[in-house]
């Protein structure tokens, strides 16, 4: 079974970021925007999952992003999806807002772990500069976090090694 991109975006960032991971990882549909899905039960015919995010309601505790995702947590959260492996990327702005960088990550990561899924492709905070974020764990976030607005030159960089860390944590990308 295959693994499917999944995004929702306000500005076309998130779209952009997942359409060059589609090329990275040749993935054999392209993203799907959240906004144009009627429901998520694709998701049971996958063995893998990828997700983008990006964060605008700035503080918020829950319903972080702004976007489509916010509508399917509940729905994510009472899936049944153990055995899949499920990756999160984020977009946010680490200078502008750096008390809250990317923290929709965490919360879409949280309904999917109560959905059983096993959630891969953490990454080193060492390599970024900011002050807080809810999508931290311990020494990592709980995905990708990429910054489209203040450092657009790495993004290529980071999505490169992620995707070789994908595909050592995702073997139905091979
Ligand atoms: C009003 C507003 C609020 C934002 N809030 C946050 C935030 O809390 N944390 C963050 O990391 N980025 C924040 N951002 C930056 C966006 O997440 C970033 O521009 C992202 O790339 C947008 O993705 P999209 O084009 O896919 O919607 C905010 C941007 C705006 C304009």
């Amino acid at each position: 079974m295959p693994v499917g991109i999944y995004f929702a975006t306000t500005t076309g960032k998130t779209e952009d970021v997942a359409e060059r991971l589609h090329e990275l990882l040749e993935t054999s549909n392209p993203p799907k925007d959240l906004a144009d899905l009627s429901s998520l039960d694709e998701f049971e015919g996958l063995d893998g999952i990828i997700c983008g995010i990006p964060t605008w309601n700035t503080g918020a505790d829950c319903e972080r992003s702004g976007t489509a995702w916010d509508e399917m947590l509940e729905t994510i959260g009472s899936m049944k999806l153990a055995g899949k492996k499920v990756a999160i990327f984020g977009l946010g702005d680490s200078s502008t807002y750096t008390e809250n960088f990317c923290d929709a990550m965490e919360e879409l990561h949280s309904y999917f772990v109560k959905a059983g899924a096993k959630m891969v492709g953490y990454v080193r905070k060492d390599s970024y500069t900011f002050d807080d974020s809810k999508s931290l764990l311990g020494e990592s976030f709980c995905g990708l976090p990429l910054d489209e607005d203040s450092e657009s030159d790495l993004t290529d960089s980071r999505l490169q090694s992620w995707a070789q860390e994908l595909k050592h944590e995702m073997p139905e990308l091979n």
